[in-house]
Parts: structure tokens; sequence; C-alpha cells
């Protein structure tokens, strides 16, 4: 393999990334930026006519910095057809969950089996798709090895999670570490140094199992601590206590405490996903995660006491849920970004609809969204539209013009605590979660 790490080293090496979303597309443009040549591959045309016509669809990547390298040193394609070529395979495809809850890696089986077809010696692969221990060594070797070439040996394998944060304006593909596991020292080694090309500090761990379980135990990490938050909030709300205050004051112990903050409940391709993945691998062992279940069970409940909560503010002025106009503000699973995948909101909107209310959202990062066969579209933020409505829901803390928003509106339940700093008469029209 010292051939393939002299034309690394050269940029030479031609890396194809497989799946060009919100992990594939910014992997794929730093690569290209460093002048390997990419051969980006996605299943889904519409994207691939996007990237090659500079169009960006994902806010980290700013057109402007597609288009320099659009079919210079990055090719996409929206099939297979020219991944003989690589040297290096990277696969960042999907990992949802199946109807059941259980793990569904059909996408990661379908791009295995297409690369197991073309597979050449001294290819490096490197998954990046989320997944529970095991998956690297005990599904994707095997069917690659059906090639007749042999992994470790033939070609080399490895594990690397992608920590990518969208819309963090400071930690971005470069400079997020990044944990590199390989099926042997060489895959390991490798994949650490083509990543070092473009990433300030890889971290090699002994195994693809130890890189697939830290994504997971950090995840996991994040979800159960949100669900710990949640339920304080609820109670501390029942007991008269503002729980982000006490949040704040906790956070100034400069030792043991990490800051966590309630809200509507998760959101994201990750949070809500990953830790299912660990305790299906648990479960397959006997053994019930149990922390991941209550965290689960608390998160997924936040959409109804969102609802719930709406419900009392709107007994306040004597109205029930039916018939009376409720606005989200924000349907995003996160501030300042247009993804709506497993956001709370859509759930909220789904609940407020079933129980006949009248709701309308407003998003600057969302045009229309379909639920069933009714279309929704973003609604603008005027005085007149503002004070019809019978209750306003913060749902996602997007910068916005609070002020205005408070002003002109009846009442809020704030889910984000982004209205802390409104004070005097108009507090008063404001709930916090
Ligand atoms: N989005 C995040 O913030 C984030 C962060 C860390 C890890 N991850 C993980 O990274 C993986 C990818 O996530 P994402 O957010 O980029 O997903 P995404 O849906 O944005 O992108 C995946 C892309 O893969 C394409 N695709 C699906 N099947 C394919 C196939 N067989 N061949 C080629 N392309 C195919 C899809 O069309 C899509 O464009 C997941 O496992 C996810 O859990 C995501």
């Amino acid at each position: 393999m010292e051939n393939l790490k002299k034309k690394i080293l050269q940029k030479k090496a031609i890396i194809s990334v497989i799946g060009l979303g919100y992990v594939g597309l910014p992997l794929a443009v730093e690569f290209a930026k460093k002048g390997f040549l990419v051969i980006g591959v996605d299943t889904d045309k519409e994207k691939i006519k996007k990237i090659n016509s500079a169009n960006s669809y994902i806010s980290d990547v700013p057109s402007a910095r597609l288009k320099p390298l659009i079919k210079k040193t990055l090719k996409c394609y929206p099939d297979y057809s020219k991944l003989k070529q690589a040297d290096v395979i990277i696969v960042a495809v999907p990992t949802p969950l199946s109807k059941t809850r259980s793990p569904d890696i059909s996408f990661i089986l379908k791009a295995i089996r297409k690369i197991s077809k073309t597979i050449k010696r001294n290819q490096l692969i490197i998954l990046e798709s989320t997944t529970y221990p095991g998956t690297t060594r005990d599904v994707v070797l095997p069917l690659l090895e059906e090639s007749g070439l042999k992994g470790g040996e033939d070609f080399l394998l490895a594990f690397s999670p992608e920590r990518v944060d969208p819309g963090n304006k400071k930690y971005k593909t470069k400079n997020i570490p990044k944990v590199v596991g390989g099926i042997n020292g060489e895959s390991t080694q490798l994949a650490g140094f083509l990543y070092s090309q473009i990433i300030e500090k890889v971290i090699s761990v002994s195994s693809p199992e130890i890189a697939e379980m830290t994504k997971l135990w950090e995840n996991t990490f994040r979800a159960v601590n949100i669900g710990l938050a949640n339920e304080m909030a609820l109670i501390c709300h029942k007991m008269n206590i503002d729980a982000w205050e006490v949040i704040a004051a906790a956070r100034t112990k400069p030792f043991g405490f990490l800051p966590f903050y309630p809200g509507p409940g998760l959101g994201g391709h990750c949070l809500p996903v990953d830790p299912l993945y660990f305790s299906y691998k648990a479960g397959l062992k006997g053994i019930e995660a149990r922390f991941i279940r209550l965290a689960d069970e608390i998160n997924s409940a936040m959409p109804n006491y969102v609802v719930e909560r709406i419900k009392k503010i709107l007994k306040r002025a004597k109205r029930a849920l039916c018939n009376s106009k409720i606005l989200i503000l924000g349907i995003t699973y996160k501030k300042n970004i247009a993804d709506i995948r497993e956001s709370p909101a859509i759930e909220i909107i789904k609940i407020l609809s079933r129980r006949k209310a009248r709701v309308s959202y407003s998003d600057p990062f969302i045009e229309k969204i379909k639920l069933g066969k009714r279309i929704f579209r973003s609604h603008p933020l005027s005085r007149r539209f503002l004070s019809q409505q019978d209750c306003v829901v913060i749902v996602t803390d997007h910068s916005l013009d609070y002020n205005f928003i408070v002003h002109n509106s009846p009442y809020i339940l704030d889910t984000r605590n982004v209205l802390s700093n409104i004070k005097g008469v108009e507090r008063k029209k404001i709930e916090k979660l």
C-alpha cells in the first residue's frame, strides 16, 4: 500500500465519496479544494444536477465555494459508473430507523454491494455512516470479500464517524477531530493519513468497533442528558422554578457540570436515531439499554407536552384547541439551518392538526412542507397576521426579530428560552416551556 500512500501525499489519489448529503458533500468539497480529484456519487439525480450546476443545497457549502471545483476537481454522477477509477472510497449514505424503530442499514448494504462489484487491489474503503458496532467488520467486510479479494491484504477497510454539526460557525469538517479505526493496523494508518490531508487532528483507535461505538456513545450522551434536562424542566415548571435560570447558575461551576437544555423534543438525523442503533445491538446481547429507553420515552413525549401547554395558555383566554389559530415559529430541528428531518415541530403540527386547531407555520428556511395530503406554506410575519393568532409557539430559535414578534402576538409559548430578555408588561404574554 506504499504506492497509495505516495499517491495521497502527492494529491494524485482519486477519492470517491458515495452519498453527497450533509456529511458527504462537505467532505468531498474539502478533498477537492486540496487538489484531489473527487468522484461524487449520489443516487438522487436532482441533487447531482444541483451540484453540477454549482447550486448547493447545504448551508455549510456555499454555492460560491462549489463553483470553482465543479467539473475540475469535483465530478459528480448519479451512478457508480466511474467508481473503478477511485483509489479511496468513502461511504456516507443514510442510516435511518425502520418502521419498527430498529436500524435500517439497507443504504449501506446497497452501496457496499455496488463497490464490491468493482473493488480492486490496493483500494482503501472507509465507512462514515453512523451505525452499530460490528457493521464494518461483520457486515461490510464479508460483502466486499465476495469479490474474491481479502480485506487487510488486498484492500484496506476502516470506519470513521462523522461529527459534522450543521450550521456551526466555529467547528467545520477541517477542525473537528476525526476518529479512525481500521480492520488492521495498515487500514487505520492509511485512513488516518488520508484524513490528515484535510483535517487538523486525527485520532487513531484500535478497531472499527471502537470508532463505531465512539459515535454512538457521543450521541447517546447528548440524547440522555437532553432527556434529563427535559424531565427536570417539566418538574421545575410544576414547582414554579425557572429551569433555564437554574442551568445558568449551575454552569458557573467550573468542573463536573455540563449544560444541556430542555426543548420541544429531539430532532435531526442523529440524536433521535443513533442511541437506538446502540440499544438494538445491546438487545442482541440480551441487555436492555435502560437509560436510552427512558431518554427516548421522555424526549419523544415532548411534542405532546408542548401541545398540553398550548392548551393551558388557550384556556386562560377561554378558548379550546379546536378552531384556535396556532402559529408555529420555526419548524427545522435546529437554529438557522434548513433541515426538518425528525423535527419535533412536525410532530407538534400533526398533533395540533389532528385536534382540529387551525395551525400554520413561519420559517425563513423552509418554504413549504407536505404532511399527508396537506401542504403548509411558510407564512410571512406581519403585524396583522401575528395579532390574529390565539397562540404563537416558538419551536426553533432562529435569528428573528423577537421584539416585533412579542409586541404583536397575543400569547407566546417559548420552548427555547429565546425571550429571556423580554421584561415588563410584554413578559406577561410569554410562557416558558
Ligand atoms: N447530518 C448530520 O449532521 C450527520 C452528522 C454525523 C453523522 N451523520 C451520519 O452520516 C450519514 C449520512 O448522513 P447525511 O446527513 O449526510 O444524510 P443525507 O440524507 O443528507 O445524505 C445521504 C445521501 O446519500 C444518498 N444515497 C442514498 N443511498 C445511496 C446509494 N446507495 N448510493 C449513493 N448515494 C446514496 C442520498 O440520496 C443522500 O443524498 C448517516 O449515517 C448519518 O447518521 C450525519
